[in-house]
């Protein structure tokens, strides 16, 4: 925009008038706040029903302790409209920078909003928002975690070659809207398109949740008792699925392939007992990553829109020598 052009909104529109052009809120997101010794920083956190949840807090407090940090800490107890309290909360409180975690990828765009009207940067890590409403880099800082598409897409690859090309799948979605939900399915959806002989028989939501995982999989092999693979897009919901197998009289490892992504210590545990095939590891540990790139970004540093985490892969081939470093 050239300067006239802003002259002439700033003297039409006053202050408040621009703020709702986001011209304001855009130049206070890339300004780092005065340098301090110590900063305070909100971490809005989705849920902690699962080890995965704990550990990404576990790892958040830990630096924050470790570099002296304030940190405001919310729970958001798996309502995408207390996460936007939660937010609101933060911002009230004057941070210096909140780390998002946002439980669904619509929801919490009038949290990112809010943040940015406020003229505090947000960074999203291990989710993300819908990219059709707010951009990295222009309506948050950046986004840290994993590529959850290609999660999906290597699970799928390593059942293909698991099973011949040939297998009748179980799908155990995670939370409804949120971005590893949606991005697991189309990674491992997209994955099997040139596969006819990989059918995806049922596919239904159990909410990252070990039991609700188990009921939705006891439900859906009743249904479809010839099934013989369950992809569940977390541990937690494998776990569960392993649960509702074995009390329908099936022996996970030889009746039924289950793969999953995460790589918790139960999990990557029941890979070397032979009971799940393989799982994508998907780190919660975010502290060290989330807080170095808030420290740059303090310093004036530039921020890459998106900050990708390189994940590892379990199978029985590694997995007895990686439980005791999982999570
Ligand atoms: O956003 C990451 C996912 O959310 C993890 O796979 C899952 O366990 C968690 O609840």
């Amino acid at each position: 925009m050239f300067r006239r052009d802003l002259a002439k909104i700033i003297a039409g529109a006053g202050l408040a008038g621009l703020a709702q052009t986001g011209l304001v809120q855009t130049a206070h997101a890339q300004t780092p706040p005065a340098k301090k010794s110590s900063y305070k920083v909100g971490f809005a956190q989705s849920e902690s029903n699962n080890p995965w949840r704990i550990a990404e807090t576990n790892s958040m407090e830990a630096e924050a302790k470790q570099r002296g940090w304030q940190l405001v800490y919310t729970d958001a107890a798996s309502s995408a409209a207390k996460q936007v309290a939660d937010v609101n909360s933060m911002i009230a409180q004057g941070v210096d920078l909140i780390f998002l975690v946002p439980r669904e990828e619509r929801p919490l765009i009038p949290a990112v909003r809010a943040a940015k009207r406020a003229g505090i940067p947000v960074i999203l890590i291990d989710r993300t928002v819908d990219p059709a409403l707010a951009k990295p880099g222009e309506d948050y800082l950046t986004f840290i975690g994993s590529n959850f598409v290609e999660e999906g897409q290597r699970v799928a690859e390593w059942l293909i070659k698991a099973t011949d090309g040939k297998a009748k799948i179980i799908e155990l979605e995670g939370s409804v809207g949120a971005s590893p939900a949606n991005d697991r399915k189309k990674g491992f959806d997209d994955a099997l398109k040139s596969h006819p002989g990989m059918v995806i028989v049922a596919s239904q939501s159990g909410d990252f949740v070990r039991d609700t995982g188990r009921q939705v999989a006891q439900t859906l092999l009743q249904a479809h008792p010839d099934a013989t693979v369950i992809y569940a897009h977390n541990d937690e919901m494998a776990l569960g699925a392993i649960t509702a197998a074995e009390a329908a009289g099936k022996v996970p490892g030889k009746d039924l392939t289950i793969c999953s992504i995460d790589g918790e210590k139960d999990g990557v545990q029941a890979i070397a007992d032979g009971k799940i095939g393989a799982i994508c590891q998907c780190s919660p540990k975010f502290g060290p990553i989330a807080f170095a790139t808030a420290a740059k970004y303090f310093a004036g540093e530039k921020i890459p829109p998106q900050i990708i985490n390189q994940d590892q892969f379990y199978d029985k081939s590694n997995a007895a020598q990686m439980v005791a470093q999982a999570f």
